[in-house]
């Protein structure tokens, strides 16, 4: 969407200006949650009809949950560097998602939070920064022993030297799912079961290591969690997905407990999501709410994850951090604003008016994709009435014409601004040889934690 980065860094300075804390209080502590793929409605402080979320509502409760927050794409990769570094990613040149073999990242002379914490005295990690433990993509970006939910299914990592030819060519069956600790491959395969377990072990670990070193931190905790459904026994009540809900529910739980055991006050929590929910994955897919994108569906695809409509970057945001930011809150601020695919301005948000420019759907649950469809004049819809963006404003209208003309000088304004910023390149050339590959002894790329001892003598 068309909003442009300022609305990201006004949101940190927002972040950080409520709360310079007085001198007693020293620097307070960051932690960001966040949440993959998930759905605006998948919070139940937003959406009534979602129930696994008991420690996200408390959280929201005792902190201030925005209703109109937006990551600044509507794609994984492009939505966190721009988390990152509060720019978008026509500025920082992270367009689109890197791949598995990718050569390139985010291009280092962008600058991250974590670079401007770290050099204010902070300690930093990213379950990188001066601490990393995590699957380096999605942890259905490479097979499993175990493999999690997925539609359709993907079957495990082939044990011996022989590859078996996928069924399904979405499976990634050839690079076993990698951990990292900073720099070194811990497990490959990952153990999908224990994942959750060990992010919350390392999240500890650092918490507490920061605490006796004296000093501030900042843990941006990117989880797995709900892209697609990790290894889990869903209870006989509860769906596949709600089941992962109610775990990552827990998670948050635990860490909002770590937070206050640094003593109230300390610790700014804020939970959100990097984009909407991944429909083409049906029953497995996140909530939407009321965040229908009628006008979408009538014409094929999702309104969701990769596109511009509002199920695709409006997504759940909770900051708490007792004493200084409200409780019992809830804010319609807009912050932030989001990308289209490859980082185009397709849509542009003035107010409660949502003109697109471009739209499209993605690939919907039922295996259809809305075509790209060009408006002049954008079509312009009235989200304080029609949050199920059904029906754009008629052109003929008394609202349509009062509005269009601030509509184009800020569509023009940020397309003028994004021209004249630091354009920065992102490099997305891949090479076989970059795959994260423990030991390419085995087909799989399999090797056991701690060594590169590989399973093909076995
Ligand atoms: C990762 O980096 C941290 C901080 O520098 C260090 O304490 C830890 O031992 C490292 N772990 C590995 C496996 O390299
Ligand atoms: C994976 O983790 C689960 C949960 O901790 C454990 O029960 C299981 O034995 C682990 N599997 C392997 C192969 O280590
Ligand atoms: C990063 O480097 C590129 C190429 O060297 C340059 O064009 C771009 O302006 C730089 N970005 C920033 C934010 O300095
Ligand atoms: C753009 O980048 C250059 C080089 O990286 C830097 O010297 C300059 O200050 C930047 N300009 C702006 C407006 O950020």
């Amino acid at each position: 969407m068309g909003t442009p980065a300022p609305r990201s860094v006004l949101l940190l300075a927002v972040l950080v200006g409520l709360c310079t804390p007085p001198v007693a209080w020293g620097k307070p502590n960051f932690i960001v949650i966040l949440a993959d793929d998930l759905g605006w409605g998948d919070l139940g402080a937003n959406w009534a009809e979602t129930k696994e979320t008991p420690h996200l509502d408390e959280l929201a409760a005792q902190g201030t949950r925005f209703v109109d927050f937006h990551s600044a794409a509507s794609t994984c990769s492009p939505s966190r560097a721009s988390l990152l570094t509060g720019r978008l990613g026509v500025r920082n040149g992270v367009t689109h998602n890197f791949a598995i073999s990718s050569l390139g990242g985010l291009p280092r002379n962008e600058t991250t939070l974590a670079e401007v914490l770290r050099a204010a005295g902070y300690s930093t990690a990213a379950i990188g920064f001066d601490y990393y433990l995590g699957i380096p993509y999605s942890h259905d970006m490479g097979c499993t022993d175990t493999p999690g939910y997925n539609v359709p299914p993907c079957p495990p990592c082939p044990q011996h030297g022989t590859a078996c030819s996928p069924a399904n060519k979405d499976c990634y069956t050839d690079v076993a799912l990698p951990l990292f600790e900073n720099h070194t491959i811990i497990q490959q395969p990952v153990n999908l079961s224990s994942l959750a377990e060990r992010y919350m072990e390392a999240a500890a670990r650092f918490i507490q290591q920061a605490r006796d070193s004296g000093r501030p931190f900042f843990l941006y905790l990117a989880l797995a969690h709900m892209h697609v459904p990790l290894q889990i026994t869903p209870p006989p009540d509860r769906g596949i997905y709600g089941a992962a809900l109610c775990e990552m529910d827990a998670l948050v739980g635990r860490v909002k407990l770590l937070a206050d055991h640094c003593g109230k006050g300390s610790t700014l929590l804020w939970f959100t999501g990097d984009n909407g929910p991944w429909m083409q994955k049906c029953e497995l897919a996140g909530r939407l709410g009321p965040l229908l994108g009628t006008w979408q569906r009538a014409r094929g695809g999702s309104p969701a994850k990769q596109t511009t409509w509002e199920g695709g970057h409006r997504v759940p945001a909770v900051v708490y951090w007792p004493g200084h930011v409200p409780a019992r809150r809830s804010s319609h601020a807009m912050l932030s604003g989001a990308a289209g695919k490859d980082g185009q301005v397709e849509a542009l948000r003035l107010a409660q008016y949502k003109a697109f420019y471009t739209t499209g759907g993605a690939k919907a649950c039922d295996g259809s994709t809305g075509p790209e469809e060009h408006h002049h004049p954008p079509l312009i819809f009235n989200l304080d009435r029609d949050i199920q963006e059904q029906e754009p404003l008629d052109v003929a209208t008394r609202e349509y014409q009062a509005v269009l003309p601030a509509i184009s000088r800020a569509y023009a304004q940020a397309l003028e601004d994004i021209a004249t910023d630091n354009i920065t390149v992102a490099d997305y050339s891949k090479d076989p040889a970059a795959v994260p590959c423990c030991s390419a002894q085995h087909v799989a790329c399999r090797c056991h934690a701690h060594g590169q001892k590989s399973d093909t003598a076995l």
